[in-house]
């Protein structure tokens, strides 16, 4: 199987269960423009998020790399009228762009965006001790997968729903010899996720237009 026949598939599938509408297409297209990595999520795996997001009930989510807010438009159209995404960006470059994506997209008024390391924003707010969040969505530098989870916790409540994003890194992360900080931050995740009493984990590997890749998907227990 080539990656140009998983991108016939997912080619197929916009065309058949729907695409990206306009303020998507020109999200994208403006991180283009501003020569931000080409690494947001394809069309299909938005729409995925966003049906997790939604099952959820999700009224308070929060995303861990915003990039340019492609992912966040997907997941603050889950939100209801009263719901909130908190995202978390290290780059002020891709968050103004981010900033000005999600306004077209006439999603101000829901999303906020933190600049800063995500750890440290993520301990403040764990410290802070605000309400949790419904849906995690951790998808920023993936070294820091690990320490991502163990603070995701903090700001979780039972029933929260904890999804990871590149986790399968094309297959590498079966493999321990690799030596790259990509992989060993998601089989660091693993780890952590392994006989993790307080969740309830599985993993899915994709293809598509990305190549071969995955998520973890996590429920909080207790
Ligand atoms: C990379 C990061 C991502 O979040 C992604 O979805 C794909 C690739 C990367 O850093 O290579
Ligand atoms: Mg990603």
């Amino acid at each position: 199987m080539s990656r140009d026949q998983w991108t016939a598939v997912d080619t197929y599938i916009e065309d058949t269960l729907g695409g990206q509408d306009a303020a998507l297409k020109e999200a994208h297209e403006l991180a283009q423009r501003e020569g931000l990595p080409e690494i947001q999520l394809t069309p299909n795996q938005g729409r995925f998020l966003k049906l997790l997001a939604e099952v959820q009930g999700s009224v308070r989510i929060l995303e861990i790399g915003t990039l340019g807010g492609y992912s966040t438009i997907w997941l603050a159209r889950a939100l209801p009228e009263n719901g909130h995404l908190v995202t978390i960006e290290l780059e002020p470059r891709h968050a103004r762009v981010a900033g000005a994506n999600i306004e077209r997209a006439g999603l101000s008024g829901k999303v906020e965006i933190r600049v800063g390391r995500a750890v440290e924003v993520l301990e403040a707010m764990a410290n802070e001790g605000g309400e949790p969040f419904d849906f995690i969505f951790i998808d920023a530098d993936k070294a820091s997968y690990p320490a991502y989870l163990d603070l995701s916790l903090r700001l979780s409540r039972p029933g929260t729903l904890i999804v990871a994003d590149n986790v399968i890194r094309n297959g590498g992360v079966a493999r321990a010899d690799t030596g790259d900080e990509n992989v060993n931050g998601a089989r660091g995740l693993f780890e952590r996720l392994s006989g993790n009493s307080r969740l309830s984990s599985a993993a899915v590997q994709t293809v598509g237009s990305k190549g071969w890749d995955g998520f973890t998907i996590s429920r909080v227990l207790s």
